[in-house]
């Protein structure tokens, strides 16, 4: 059995440890917030926050989750910066179809929670690994400034 803290909440599953934390959020406790993307930890979908750092979910083997704090989109607003990301999302209009956007806020609130304030170059490495295939890039980089700016 594995335990660990998912959203603020002790659990435990019975799943094998090499069962990616995705599979084990998804489908072992329904939040389905955090998306498939690649699989392969290429594009950033499924992240989410172990112990405050942001990780590709999908190859995250459960074994390496125990005794550790998950977070994932359904709760990152209930905290200050994750609350201060989301709505600077919505404030600009960044989303299109959607689908990258659970995991764009998750590394972004990590950048912000790390890094009150980056500058654009800070911005372009902590999320060079959320692929948005709508091409969101530029409203991301100007959601976390605004973002940013109401947390200052
Ligand atoms: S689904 Fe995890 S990085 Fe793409
Ligand atoms: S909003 Fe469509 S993939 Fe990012």
């Amino acid at each position: 059995m594995i335990r660990f803290t998912l959203n603020g909440k002790p659990v435990s599953t019975d799943l094998p440890g090499d069962t990616p934390l995705l599979w084990a959020v998804r489908d072992g406790f329904a939040l389905t917030g955090s998306k498939f993307g690649c699989g392969m930890g290429l594009c950033g979908a499924c992240t989410m926050h172990v112990d405050g750092d942001p990780v590709r979910s999908c190859s995250t083997p459960l074994s390496d989750i125990a005794g550790k704090t998950v977070t994932t989109i359904e709760t990152v607003g209930a905290d200050r910066v994750g609350a201060a990301v989301q709505q600077a999302w919505q404030k600009l209009d960044v989303v299109q179809c959607g689908y990258c956007q659970s995991g764009q806020i998750m590394s972004a609130t990590a950048l912000l929670q790390s890094n009150p304030k980056p500058t654009d170059a800070d911005i372009d490495a902590a999320m060079a690994g959320n692929v948005c295939r709508c091409a969101t890039y530029v409203r991301i980089r100007a959601a976390i400034h605004e973002a940013a700016r109401t947390l200052a």
